[in-house]
C-alpha cells in the first residue's frame, strides 16, 4: 500500500469557543502542525525560512496567535488565553531551536556517509516526527531508580533468614486487640501495654475489648496469627510496618519497619536462639562483630533479652580516630534487637494447633529496619527515609 502524506500549510484559525479545552486542543494542533513541518527542513535556508514563518514579529503565526487568539479572546477568557499563549510560544521557540540543532547534529552527516543502517534510523526518526513525535528537542533522560535504603536493608535481613530454611509472613497492619497485645500475654490494662504508645482507630468503644481494632505497634501479632495457620516445627520471618504514638524527631517516626523471628520445635534452647542470631548478626555486619545479650523483660517471652553487636562503625573501640564514636555513644556496643525464649503463655493460646507448652519450645526475635538502615548507613534523621527527597534517595543509586 502506498501511503501518501500531504502535508498543507498551517495557517491560524479564528476561535469560536475560548474555553481551556478548546484553545488547548487548538495549541495542540499548532504544535502538530509545527513538527510536520520541521520534519521537512533540509537544509540552513529552509531553517531560516520556516523560522520567520513562526517566529517573525510582523506576521509570523505566534504574532498572527496573539492577534487572533489573545486579543480577540472576551474578556473573561484572557487571563487563561493568554497563560496557553505563553506556554505555547515557548513550546514553538524550543521547537524551532530543536530543528536547527538536529540539523547540525552529527546523525544528519551519517546520512551522507553512507551508513546505511544509520541512515534507515534516520529515515525511521523522520517518520516519527511525522507522526508527531519531535525529536528534535533535547532527550529526556529517566534516571535509573535506586532501591530504597530501608527496603534494601528490610530484603538483606530476610535474605539472611530464608537461607536459614525460614519462611516468609505478613499480616495485616490494622490489628485486633486480641493479636497486638491479648495473646502476646499483655494483659488488660497491664503496664506492659503503656510502653507501646498505641494508635487506636476511633469508635471501637462498643465492641468488646479483644475485638477493637488499632494500628499494630509491633510485628509480633503475626506471630499468633502464623500459628494459628500452620503447625509446629515453624520458622518464619516477619517484616512489616508498625506505628507508635511518637511525635517525629531525628530518631522517632510515627510509622516503621521492624522484622521478627519466630522458631518453634519440640527441644529448642537458649543455645539455638544464641546460635542462630550471632550467625544472622555475622552475615548482616561482618564476620568479625561479636554478639552479646543482655537480659530484659518482654511479656511474650521468657526468659527475654536484648541483643547487642560490637559497633560495626568504631568496630568496638568507641572511638573514631580522636573523636568520639556517636553511634555507640562511646560504649562499643549496639543494641540490636529484643528477643527471647516463647512465654508458655503465648502458646496456651494456640495450643489447639499443636504448641502444647509441654511439648513444644521456641524462641523469636524483633528488630528495627529503620534503626538498622539509620546505622548501615550512617544517617543521622530518620525522617530523611520519608521525606521522598530525590536529593537524599540519589546518594543509594
Ligand atoms: N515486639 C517487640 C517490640 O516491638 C520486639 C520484640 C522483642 C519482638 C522480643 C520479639 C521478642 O519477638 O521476642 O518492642
Amino acid at each position: 500500500m502506498l501511503l501518501v502524506i500531504v502535508i498543507v500549510a498551517y495557517t491560524v484559525p479564528k476561535l469560536t469557543d475560548y474555553s481551556a479545552a478548546a484553545v488547548q486542543k487548538a495549541a495542540g494542533e499548532v504544535l502538530s502542525a509545527l513538527g510536520d513541518e520541521a520534519a521537512e527542513i533540509e537544509s540552513e535556508s529552509e531553517w531560516k525560512a520556516f523560522r520567520d514563518r513562526w517566529m517573525a514579529r510582523k506576521n509570523g503565526i505566534l504574532t498572527q496567535i496573539n492577534d487572533v487568539w489573545l486579543k480577540a479572546a472576551p474578556k473573561e477568557a484572557k487571563r487563561e488565553v493568554g497563560q496557553q499563549t505563553n506556554l505555547l510560544k515557548t513550546q514553538v521557540e524550543q521547537k524551532v531551536e530543536g530543528a536547527k540543532a538536529w540539523l547540525r547534529a552529527p546523525v544528519f552527516e551519517v546520512e551522507h556517509s553512507g551508513i546505511e543502517v544509520l541512515a534507515a534510523d534516520l529515515e525511521h526518526y523522520r517518520l516519527e516526527k511525522l507522526q508527531g513525535v519531535d525529536i528534535t528537542l533535547p532527550g529526556v533522560r529517566r534516571p535509573i531508580g535506586a532501591e530504597h535504603p530501608v527496603m534494601r536493608t528490610w530484603r538483606e535481613i530476610v535474605s539472611v533468614f530464608q537461607k536459614l530454611g525460614y519462611s516468609v509472613a505478613e499480616g495485616p497492619v490494622v490489628e485486633t486487640d486480641y493479636y497486638n497485645f491479648e495473646a502476646l500475654n499483655f494483659p488488660p490494662n497491664h503496664p506492659a501495654r503503656d510502653t507501646q504508645d498505641t494508635l487506636f482507630i476511633a469508635g471501637q468503644q462498643s465492641k468488646p475489648q479483644r475485638e477493637r481494632l488499632l494500628l499494630r505497634t509491633h510485628t509480633s501479632p503475626v506471630q499468633i496469627r502464623t500459628m494459628e495457620k500452620m503447625r509446629p516445627p515453624l520458622r518464619i520471618v516477619i517484616p512489616g510496618t508498625v506505628h507508635r504514638n511518637d511525635p517525629p524527631d531525628a530518631s522517632h517516626s510515627p510509622m516503621f519497619h521492624q522484622i521478627e523471628g519466630l522458631a518453634v520445635d519440640t527441644n529448642i534452647t537458649f543455645g539455638d536462639l544464641k546460635g542462630t542470631l550471632d550467625h544472622a548478626m555475622k552475615a548482616l555486619f561482618g564476620s568479625s562483630v561479636k554478639t552479646h545479650f543482655r537480659p530484659s523483660f518482654f511479656p511474650f517471652t521468657e526468659p527475654s533479652a536484648e541483643l547487642y553487636v560490637t559497633c560495626f562503625i568504631c568496630g568496638g573501640s568507641g572511638r573514631r580516630g580522636a573523636e568520639p564514636c556517636r553511634p555507640c555513644k562511646q560504649t562499643g556496643w549496639i543494641e540490636v534487637l529484643g528477643c527471647g525464649m516463647v512465654d508458655p503463655n503465648v502458646f496456651e493460646f494456640v495450643k489447639d494447633n499443636g504448641y502444647d507448652p509441654r511439648k513444644v519450645s521456641g524462641f523469636a526475635f524483633g528488630m528495627g529496619v529503620d534503626r538498622l538502615a539509620l546505622l548501615k548507613y550512617g544517617v543521622d534523621d530518620i525522617q530523611l527515609f520519608f521525606q521522598g527527597d530525590v536529593r537524599f534517595l540519589q546518594q543509594f543509586g
